[in-house]
């Protein structure tokens, strides 16, 4: 098992990928951080144990962290994932403590015990703290993959800017430089990959048909986020980032890609920009391992037979899920 904390700001797309790490037996998941993006830090945090209730995870701790990025004025995403993160599906709130440590605290404390792996899927401020107080515990990062930036796609929310990175620009740039003066790399799942992971009315459909329970959830988080991509990305669907993350983590041949360089614009118009020196005019060891390329029916079929269950309570079989080919 491969211990891991996951580092979010649920978020719609973030809900999705929290379903496939919760539902994957390699992954011990010793906590889910959360952090000021899609919603605020608390809200995410709220997000996040709603996801876990209906997963039946309520065992995993989930830790608040940081309320606004580094340096720049925080801005939301509610426009993306309604009002209350999860599409304005006001799901019911699930009562309990939260822990008294802080996500920031959480992180530290845990690499300080041990090696860790981090999967983020938000802005990067919890880990920019982290490393910036004490840089020495990058050695302890077993493998970070971070959902953000852009090699070659636009931006999702500047022409060259990708939301996570744009979020907290100075956030990012604080973790790739400080991965580069420690010779360790961040492996980038940018909107290169991410934008081919489209959920389509039709899988949706499809995903109700074996599993009402799990596509009913599905469908009430999603429905808001399908309208956004309408109306600002044209397209019929919804593009889910974050759960490439998750199977890439899992599944390392879900994207290949290139080592690089890579540098965060902080300021002005390109401000989130992710300036990835692939031809290596710099002449620096890489910081990076930028992913390029996916097969998005791969992993739809991945993704599905982890999160999808029969009447009987076993999972879909990759197998079993061939008709996505077609859809
Ligand atoms: C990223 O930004 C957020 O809106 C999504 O949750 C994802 O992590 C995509 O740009
Ligand atoms: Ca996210």
């Amino acid at each position: 098992m491969r211990r891991v904390i996951l580092d979010c700001d649920p978020g719609i797309d973030d809900a999705l990928a929290l379903m496939l790490a919760v539902s994957s037996p390699e992954l011990e998941i010793l906590g889910i951080t959360t952090v000021s993006g899609n919603v605020p830090a608390k809200t995410g945090a709220a997000n996040a144990r709603k996801v876990l209730k209906h997963m039946e995870r309520l065992d995993i701790p989930v830790y608040i962290g940081e309320s606004v990025p580094l340096k720049v004025k925080y801005t939301d995403a509610m426009d993306t994932h309604g009002r209350d993160g999860l599409g304005e599906s006001f799901l019911p709130e699930v009562s309990g403590e939260y822990p008294e440590k802080s996500g920031v605290e959480f992180l530290e404390e845990t690499l300080e015990r041990e090696r860790t792996s981090i999967i983020a899927l938000g802005p990067m401020t919890n880990l920019a703290k982290v490393f910036q107080k004490k840089p020495e515990l990058i050695h302890q990062v077993e493998e970070l993959v971070s959902m953000g930036g852009s090699f070659k796609s636009h931006g999702n929310c500047s022409p060259v800017a990708e939301y996570n990175y744009w979020c907290d620009p100075h956030g990012a740039a604080v973790c790739y430089d400080l991965f580069a003066s420690a010779g360790k790399k961040i492996k980038m799942i940018g909107l290169d990959v991410t934008r081919k992971i489209v959920l389509t009315p039709n899988i949706l459909e499809y995903i109700l048909r074996l599993d009402k329970e799990n596509g009913e959830f599905i469908r009430k988080i999603t429905g808001f986020y399908m309208d956004f991509h309408w109306e600002y990305e044209g397209i019929v669907g919804c593009v889910i980032n974050d759960p490439l993350a998750v199977a890439y983590f899992l599944d390392p041949s879900m994207c290949s890609g290139f080592d690089s360089f890579t540098a965060v614009e902080t300021e002005g118009i390109s401000r989130g920009q992710t300036v990835v020196d692939s031809m290596n005019f710099w002449r620096k060891e890489a910081n990076s391992h930028i992913l390029t390329e996916t097969d998005e029916k791969k992993f739809m079929s991945f993704f599905l037979s982890r999160i999808l269950k029969k009447e009987d309570g076993s999972r879909w079989k990759e197998e079993e899920l061939s008709l996505l080919q077609k859809l």
